[in-house]
């Protein structure tokens, strides 16, 4: 069987890593005698700029129909300077294909990646569900007295009873599917009393669900100290969508940096969307400077997540191998281009 891929390597960096991710999962489908057709999608500031259009019309029809699954770079581009494109294309398809679970493995690959001191892989190795579709992330809200002394601006936090259990069950399902035994929720109940109420009364009832799974609250807040303090507590987190934007980029650092982190936005068994947490660092699009290890990582999610577990597996071993060979970019302390990790990783996925 031939997985069909969209690519969308959109913006800045998003295009250079995009094409070592390309690269790695041509190497590892070649290698198992297995096919992948990846067709390429332009949507990103370029296109928006010369032509107005963000997502053409009847574009995600056509994901849906002709494609297993999304792979894309980045968004965001200062021609663009309220990055509309990047809203209507990446939260777009987050919204408009419902993809409610954001999926993103903290995993620690080699020990000098990690900021903290004595902290070794068994510490950093984690997954943070991240409510997808709702919170603050609606764009519900306006403006009064724009611009003027008086003005008041509004931004609406929307949580559902089916948009909370979803996620928190998802988390659930997770833990027991692979052995997990804690699932950590965190919220800020203490203060959003009504939303966050919600999270607090969905979380016990499903928790009451999964017997041999314990159960564990923290405020956000802590949550955040507590990943830094002794991170080697945590197997599942969920959380909502904000909470789960900031605490991952903070899961990032524990990895080696942004361009360590892969991440999933999954609709479980409909088409998913696959992104390096990374943005598009338009200061070094095209200088072959960008760290393409997080697009590759991503690549072996998306491949995790269509059943080809092996060759999910083969592409972490081959970057892992690549960190402790120190064949890796500057950021993580190499001396290597872009390309040339990308070439290092395809060499090892080939042999
Ligand atoms: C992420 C990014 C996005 C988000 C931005 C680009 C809208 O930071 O995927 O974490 O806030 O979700
Ligand atoms: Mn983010």
């Amino acid at each position: 069987m031939t997985l069909r891929i969209a690519v969308i390597p959109g913006d800045g960096i998003g295009v250079d890593v995009t094409a070592e991710a390309v690269k790695a999962l041509t190497a590892v489908s070649d290698a198992a005698g297995k096919s992948v057709r990846m067709t390429p999608f332009e949507w990103g500031a370029d296109l928006y700029l010369r032509t107005g259009v963000t997502v053409p019309e009847g574009g995600l029809k056509r994901l849906q129909q002709e494609f297993d699954a999304i792979l894309l770079g980045a968004m965001g581009d200062p021609r663009v300077p309220d990055n509309r494109h990047a809203g209507e294309i990446l939260l777009g398809m987050r919204f408009k294909l419902d993809l409610y679970v954001n999926y993103r493995p903290v995993k620690l690959l080699s020990e000098r990646l990690c900021p903290l001191k004595g902290v070794g892989l068994a510490d950093v190795d984690f997954t943070v569900f991240r409510e997808n579709t709702e919170g603050l992330y609606v764009m519900m809200g306006g403006n009064f007295k724009k611009d003027t002394p008086d003005e008041v601006a509004t931004e609406v936090d929307v949580n559902t009873r089916k948009g909370v259990e979803r996620i928190i069950r998802h988390a659930f399902e997770f833990a027991k599917r692979t052995g997990r035994t804690k699932v950590v929720m965190a919220d800020k109940s203490n203060v959003l009393v009504h939303a966050h109420d919600l999270w607090q009364r969905v979380f016990k009832a499903v928790a009451a669900e999964y017997a041999g799974i314990e159960a564990i609250h923290l405020y956000a807040d802590n949550l955040a100290l507590q990943m830094i303090r002794r991170p080697g507590q945590f197997q599942v987190v969920v959380t909502c969508n904000m909470f789960g934007d900031i605490v991952t980029d903070l899961g990032a650092a524990l990895q080696g940096g942004l361009g360590m982190a892969a991440s999933g936005n999954i609709h479980p068994g409909r088409l998913s969307l696959f992104e390096p947490i990374h943005g598009s660092a338009p200061k070094y699009a095209g200088t072959n400077t960008a760290n393409p290890m997080g697009a590759i990582l991503t690549a072996g999610l998306m491949l995790e997540h269509l059943g080809w577990l092996e060759e999910a597996r083969r592409i972490e071993d081959a970057v892992r191998w690549a960190v402790e060979q120190a064949k890796t970019t500057a950021d993580i302390g190499g001396k290597l281009g872009t390309r040339e990790v990308g070439d290092a990783i395809c060499e090892r996925l080939r042999g």
